[in-house]
């Protein structure tokens, strides 16, 4: 089914429930702002789906059309998606009062539940896990990105764990924003917390504030804690607005170089989804740059160091612009006490 083709039974009495007559609720999955996520089964039939209830009525009584244009843009939107790290539509079925959006059930809860666990249980979460999510999560904003999709609501407690398949999946559809001819749009939302500094400035969204979500999603996987988080909205604010955070103790220089080239104030200046893929992705490239920062941090010190980095760095690095950028800038935050080494790595690579 797809949105065109969502059950129109607007006029039909409410007792007639027909995603009730069709579907039986298993489980209560989870609560977010506007709806309320059940695991659900088609009568008769064993495979799990999830179904996710949004209400046109707040407290039951009053209609609240944005709620409608919500659930109707979710369904528009998540039908013409298909990709293996966004949750899979299945259907929707519009009832009276309320939609349902059926899509596939992603087993292992949110991202949200995963790191709040490895913070109660004081567990970092495994490099390989946190790369892994990571590059699952860049594929899936760059096929976002280049249809002209903005996702606007990128945040752990939207991104699903399918245990099945080591996978994570992108979910929640409310906010998106298909874009036409504009690169940009100015309706402020989403959640504060993941706000990106244009957006607490009330200026135009781009692509470039779902990669500034991004950049505090990866934070949170590395740290365990939020980049930006003081509480009260106001103070919050003021951090992303200067960009003001403490970086984890223990860092990855691969993952939290990531973070330092997207939590940047000026949006033109964030890494795109596509750009940082070319640097992680191509395994020979992300194979030898992390060989080369760990390399460096070994060597640093030894003269003739400089000259074997310089060749890896344009061996590990020929594959695109973007990834040199990226690998000189992690070479020279590890050699930055080394002002040799830094005027040497510049005057190859320019600035
Ligand atoms: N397809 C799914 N598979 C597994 N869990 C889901 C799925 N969809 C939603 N959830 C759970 O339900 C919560 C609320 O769903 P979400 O689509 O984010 O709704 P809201 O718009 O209300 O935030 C999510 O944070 C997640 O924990
Ligand atoms: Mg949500």
């Amino acid at each position: 089914m797809d949105a065109n083709t969502v059950q129109r039974v607007s006029t039909a009495p409410q007792r007639t429930q027909p995603f009730l007559s069709k579907y039986e609720i298993l489980s209560l999955l989870g609560k977010g702002a506007f709806g309320t996520a059940h695991v659900v089964r088609r009568r008769g039939h064993k495979t799990k789906y999830c179904a996710k209830q949004i209400h046109f009525f707040t407290d039951g009584t009053s209609f609240d059309p944005r709620r409608l244009k919500m659930a109707v843009n979710e369904v528009k939107v998540l039908s013409t998606l298909t990709h293996a790290n966004i949750v899979k539509y299945i259907g929707a079925v519009e009832e009276a009062d309320c939609m349902w959006i059926i899509t596939e059930y992603v087993g292992g809860g949110d991202l949200h539940k995963f790191i709040s666990r490895h913070r109660h249980q004081g567990v970092p979460i495994e490099r390989g896990v946190a790369l892994s999510f990571t590059m699952q999560l860049l594929r899936a904003l760059q096929y976002l990105h280049s249809n002209g999709v903005l996702h606007r609501d990128v945040k752990p407690a939207n991104i699903f764990l399918n245990s099945a398949r080591d996978a994570v999946q992108l979910g929640d559809f409310g906010l998106t924003k298909v874009l036409g001819e504009e690169a940009s749009t100015t309706t402020v939302c989403g959640t504060p917390l993941y706000y990106a500094p244009e957006l607490c400035a009330s200026a135009p969204y781009t692509a470039a504030a779902d990669m500034w979500a991004l950049g505090c999603v990866v934070f949170e996987m590395l740290a365990l804690r939020h980049p930006f988080d003081a509480g009260a909205r106001e103070k919050t604010f003021a951090n992303i607005l200067s960009v003001k955070f403490t970086p984890p103790a223990d860092v990855d220089p691969l993952l939290f170089g990531f973070v330092q080239r997207v939590l940047v104030r000026d949006p033109s200046q964030r890494l795109t989804a596509a750009q940082t893929i070319n640097f992680l992705n191509g395994e020979e490239v992300s194979g030898l740059s992390l060989a080369v920062v760990n390399w460096v941090r070994a060597h640093v010190a030894e003269p003739e160091a400089q000259e074997q980095v310089l060749g890896l760095v344009r061996g590990a690095a020929a594959a695109s612009s973007a990834s040199r950028l990226f690998l000189v800038q992690q070479v020279l935050q590890l050699t930055g006490e080394d002002p040799q080494f830094r005027e040497l790595l510049k005057s190859e690579f320019g600035g």
